[in-house]
Protein backbone atom coordinates (compact mmCIF):
# COMPACT_ATOMS: atom_id res chain seq x y z
CA UNK A 1 0.00 0.00 0.00
CA UNK A 2 0.86 3.53 -0.75
CA UNK A 3 1.52 4.39 3.60
CA UNK A 4 3.74 0.94 3.96
CA UNK A 5 5.95 2.85 0.73
CA UNK A 6 5.63 5.87 2.80
CA UNK A 7 7.81 4.34 5.47
CA UNK A 8 10.68 5.18 3.39
CA UNK A 9 9.76 8.81 3.88
CA UNK A 10 8.41 8.96 7.65
CA UNK A 11 11.77 9.37 9.17
CA UNK A 12 12.16 12.87 7.31
CA UNK A 13 8.77 13.72 6.98
CA UNK A 14 6.95 12.33 9.88
CA UNK A 15 4.26 9.72 10.09
CA UNK A 16 1.52 12.30 9.17
CA UNK A 17 3.70 14.12 6.86
CA UNK A 18 4.06 17.44 9.60
CA UNK A 19 7.89 17.59 8.78
CA UNK A 20 10.72 18.74 11.10
CA UNK A 21 11.49 22.01 10.45
CA UNK A 22 13.84 23.69 9.64
CA UNK A 23 15.11 21.03 8.35
CA UNK A 24 12.43 18.74 6.69
CA UNK A 25 9.67 20.11 5.07
CA UNK A 26 6.11 19.09 5.98
CA UNK A 27 4.24 17.47 3.04
CA UNK A 28 0.33 17.84 4.34
CA UNK A 29 -1.51 20.50 3.71
CA UNK A 30 1.36 21.60 1.43
CA UNK A 31 1.77 19.31 -1.93
CA UNK A 32 -2.15 20.67 -2.66
CA UNK A 33 -0.25 23.76 -3.03
CA UNK A 34 2.71 21.99 -5.64
CA UNK A 35 -0.05 20.15 -7.00
CA UNK A 36 -2.06 23.57 -7.49
CA UNK A 37 0.35 24.64 -9.81
CA UNK A 38 0.63 24.14 -13.11
CA UNK A 39 3.37 21.88 -13.84
CA UNK A 40 2.69 21.01 -10.19
CA UNK A 41 2.15 17.37 -10.66
CA UNK A 42 5.13 16.92 -12.82
CA UNK A 43 7.33 18.29 -10.70
CA UNK A 44 6.13 15.92 -7.66
CA UNK A 45 6.94 12.89 -9.32
CA UNK A 46 10.32 14.08 -10.17
CA UNK A 47 11.08 14.61 -6.42
CA UNK A 48 10.05 11.58 -5.64
CA UNK A 49 12.46 9.49 -8.33
CA UNK A 50 15.39 12.14 -8.73
CA UNK A 51 15.37 14.03 -5.22
CA UNK A 52 16.17 17.64 -4.49
CA UNK A 53 18.64 19.96 -3.54
CA UNK A 54 18.91 24.03 -3.34
CA UNK A 55 17.37 25.93 -0.99
CA UNK A 56 12.80 26.37 -0.64
CA UNK A 57 10.22 28.00 1.12
CA UNK A 58 7.92 26.22 2.46
CA UNK A 59 5.33 28.21 4.75
CA UNK A 60 7.11 30.76 5.30
CA UNK A 61 10.25 28.83 6.14
CA UNK A 62 13.44 27.98 4.77
CA UNK A 63 15.09 24.55 3.62
CA UNK A 64 18.23 23.98 2.43
CA UNK A 65 19.39 20.30 3.00
CA UNK A 66 19.17 17.31 0.65
CA UNK A 67 16.64 14.96 -0.59
CA UNK A 68 17.74 11.42 -2.23
CA UNK A 69 15.67 10.01 -5.04
CA UNK A 70 13.39 7.23 -4.73
CA UNK A 71 14.51 5.84 -8.48
CA UNK A 72 15.12 2.17 -7.28
CA UNK A 73 11.78 1.68 -6.23
CA UNK A 74 9.33 0.35 -8.67
CA UNK A 75 7.18 2.26 -11.09
CA UNK A 76 4.16 0.84 -8.68
CA UNK A 77 5.73 1.66 -5.58
CA UNK A 78 6.70 5.46 -7.21
CA UNK A 79 3.09 5.46 -7.93
CA UNK A 80 1.60 4.31 -4.90
CA UNK A 81 3.60 6.75 -2.78
CA UNK A 82 2.65 9.68 -4.55
CA UNK A 83 -0.94 8.65 -4.51
CA UNK A 84 -0.43 8.18 -0.72
CA UNK A 85 0.88 12.36 -0.54
CA UNK A 86 -2.81 13.01 -2.42
CA UNK A 87 -4.37 12.13 1.39
CA UNK A 88 -2.39 14.55 2.77
CA UNK A 89 -4.53 16.91 0.73
CA UNK A 90 -5.12 17.54 -3.04
CA UNK A 91 -6.73 19.60 -5.18
CA UNK A 92 -10.55 18.49 -6.51
CA UNK A 93 -10.39 15.85 -8.96
CA UNK A 94 -7.14 15.33 -9.47
CA UNK A 95 -6.14 11.79 -11.05
CA UNK A 96 -4.51 9.72 -9.19
CA UNK A 97 -0.91 8.45 -10.43
CA UNK A 98 -0.27 5.41 -12.58
CA UNK A 99 2.99 3.01 -12.70
CA UNK A 100 2.93 4.10 -16.44
CA UNK A 101 3.44 7.40 -16.05
CA UNK A 102 6.25 6.77 -13.45
CA UNK A 103 8.11 4.48 -15.99
CA UNK A 104 7.74 7.10 -18.71
CA UNK A 105 9.63 9.88 -16.38
CA UNK A 106 12.83 7.46 -16.11
CA UNK A 107 13.52 8.59 -19.87
CA UNK A 108 14.94 11.20 -18.55
CA UNK A 109 16.57 11.43 -15.37
CA UNK A 110 17.31 14.51 -13.65
CA UNK A 111 19.55 15.29 -11.12
CA UNK A 112 18.40 17.23 -7.66
CA UNK A 113 19.63 20.40 -8.97
CA UNK A 114 17.21 20.05 -11.86
CA UNK A 115 14.12 19.32 -9.54
CA UNK A 116 15.22 22.39 -7.87
CA UNK A 117 14.80 24.50 -11.22
CA UNK A 118 11.55 23.01 -12.06
CA UNK A 119 10.75 24.05 -8.68
CA UNK A 120 11.77 27.57 -9.17
CA UNK A 121 10.00 27.65 -12.10
CA UNK A 122 6.37 26.72 -10.65
CA UNK A 123 4.24 29.98 -9.60
CA UNK A 124 3.54 29.22 -6.44
CA UNK A 125 0.69 30.58 -3.72
C1 LIG B 1 11.55 17.74 0.00
C2 LIG B 1 8.53 14.01 -0.63
C3 LIG B 1 11.76 11.09 1.50
C4 LIG B 1 14.23 14.96 2.93
C5 LIG B 1 10.49 16.97 -0.43
C6 LIG B 1 9.44 17.41 -1.29
C7 LIG B 1 8.59 16.38 -1.47
C8 LIG B 1 9.11 15.26 -0.71
C9 LIG B 1 7.32 16.35 -2.30
C10 LIG B 1 9.36 18.79 -1.96
C11 LIG B 1 8.63 19.82 -1.15
C12 LIG B 1 8.55 21.13 -1.90
O1 LIG B 1 9.05 21.26 -3.02
O2 LIG B 1 7.96 22.08 -1.36
C13 LIG B 1 9.16 12.88 -0.15
C14 LIG B 1 8.68 11.52 -0.30
C15 LIG B 1 9.62 10.70 0.25
C16 LIG B 1 10.66 11.55 0.80
C17 LIG B 1 7.37 11.13 -0.94
C18 LIG B 1 9.67 9.19 0.25
C19 LIG B 1 9.48 8.50 -0.91
C20 LIG B 1 12.69 11.89 2.12
C21 LIG B 1 13.75 11.42 2.98
C22 LIG B 1 14.44 12.52 3.38
C23 LIG B 1 13.82 13.67 2.77
C24 LIG B 1 13.99 9.97 3.38
C25 LIG B 1 15.63 12.62 4.31
C26 LIG B 1 16.67 11.75 4.17
C27 LIG B 1 13.75 16.03 2.22
C28 LIG B 1 14.37 17.35 2.24
C29 LIG B 1 13.62 18.15 1.37
C30 LIG B 1 12.53 17.32 0.87
C31 LIG B 1 15.61 17.74 3.02
C32 LIG B 1 13.92 19.61 1.03
C33 LIG B 1 15.14 19.62 0.10
C34 LIG B 1 15.77 20.99 -0.04
O3 LIG B 1 16.00 21.63 0.99
O4 LIG B 1 16.01 21.37 -1.19
N1 LIG B 1 10.26 15.66 -0.09
N2 LIG B 1 10.35 12.85 0.53
N3 LIG B 1 12.74 13.25 2.01
N4 LIG B 1 12.66 16.05 1.40
FE1 LIG B 1 11.52 14.46 0.95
Amino acid sequence: TGAQVYANCQGCHGPQGEGNPPLFPPLRGHVAKLLGAEGGRNYLLQVVLYGLQGEIQVEGQAYNQVMPGFAWLPDEDVALVLNHLLTFGAPEGLRPYTPEEVKAARAKPLTPEEVHALRQGLRLP
